[in-house]
């Protein structure tokens, strides 16, 4: 018989509950679990789900909880729990709030799930992802931070308002923290087969960089909350390369030992994801330029760590 498989999506607020939804349309597992401590709602957002499922056609069972046992044989747990930004806040300002968060979620991780992959989502990215490889001390490959792709979908859906080209022509690559100091990366980011300097005008591109950094900001200020089918989105397509073993290479959170010039630190990087998580680290040939923009990224990754780690 084959093995059946298991996600568990803690947090059943905007991200998690969207997310869940698509791992389910996409029947990417046999079984998700949407866990979040308010007590009935998860219960409540997955029978909505499980009454979906005879119209849209999925036989993925989704399962309600606030029992965080129930994650128990979890092949992949997405860790979504905690506070999103309001408008006029940064994601650094959510590091009072969502620390403490991490630490007791992270331990129920390493409790229930200890043979899981885990996909961190909840912001601020860097400094979560760090923190929950430190509670849970689950191995490198097996702690992965969502931000690149979000960063890298937003980079390709500008160029494609700004092109006309259609969205399946267009590749994007974003690296670095998530935040203002990210790297997205024109060189690597593709029109049509072409690199976007041969296809857009700087000026245009320029736009597009700035718009792909605050990209996050813009629909807090127009939603009141941050985004959260995008960054489903994003979360599933690394879900869906782990559970059927793509290989995708993706630009995601990693610890790094010294590729790229970083040390200890998680920062987006391209890798390639399958069945065993993080299976490789891929090392583009960076410009001076792309190397600084790099270096400055992990420094302010490392700040934001540092703030984590002394607070008390
Ligand atoms: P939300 O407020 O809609 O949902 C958060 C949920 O977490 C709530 O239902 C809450 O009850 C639950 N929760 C709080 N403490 C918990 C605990 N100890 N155990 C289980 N559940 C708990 O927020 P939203 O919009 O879903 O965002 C969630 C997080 O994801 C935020 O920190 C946000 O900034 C982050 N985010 C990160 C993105 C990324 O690209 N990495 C993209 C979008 C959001
Ligand atoms: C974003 O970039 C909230 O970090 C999240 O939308």
């Amino acid at each position: 018989m084959l093995a059946k498989t298991k996600i568990t999506v803690i947090g059943g607020g905007h991200v998690g509950e969207s997310t869940a939804f698509i791992l389910a349309m996409k029947e990417l597992a046999d079984e998700v679990v949407l866990l979040d401590i308010v007590e009935n709602m998860p219960q409540g957002k997955a029978l909505d789900m499980m009454e979906a499922a005879p119209v849209l056609g999925y036989d993925t069972k989704i399962i309600g909880s606030n029992d965080f046992a129930d994650m128990k044989d979890s092949d992949i747990v997405i860790m979504t729990a905690g506070f999103p930004r309001k408008p006029g806040m940064t994601r650094e300002d959510l590091i009072g709030q969502n620390t403490p968060i991490m630490k007791d979620v992270a331990g129920k991780i390493k409790k229930f799930a200890p043979d899981s992959i885990v996909i961190v989502v909840a912001n601020p990215l860097d400094a979560m992802t760090y923190m929950c490889k430190k509670i849970t001390g689950f191995p490198d490959n097996r702690i992965i931070g969502q931000a690149g792709v979000l960063d890298s979908t937003r980079f390709m859906c500008f160029l494609g308002m700004e092109t006309g080209v259609s969205i399946k022509n267009i590749q994007g690559m974003t690296l670095g923290s998530h935040g203002d100091d990210m790297v997205p990366l024109p060189r690597f980011s593709l029109v049509g087969g072409q690199p976007t300097p041969g296809v857009v005008e700087k000026d245009k591109l320029d736009a597009i960089i700035a718009r792909t950094k605050k990209g996050g900001g813009e629909i807090v200020k127009l939603l009141g909350t941050s985004a959260y089918w995008a960054p489903a989105a994003g979360t599933v397509m690394m879900t869906e390369s782990i559970i059927k073993d793509k290989k995708m290479i993706l630009p995601c959170h990693a610890i790094l030992h010294g590729e790229y010039g970083i040390e200890g630190l998680f920062v987006g990087v391209p890798v390639k994801l399958g069945r065993n998580g993080i299976e490789e680290i891929v090392e583009f040939d960076l410009t001076e330029d792309e190397k600084a923009a790099l270096k400055k990224s992990a420094d302010h990754v490392k700040e934001v760590c540092e703030i984590v780690d002394n607070l008390k």
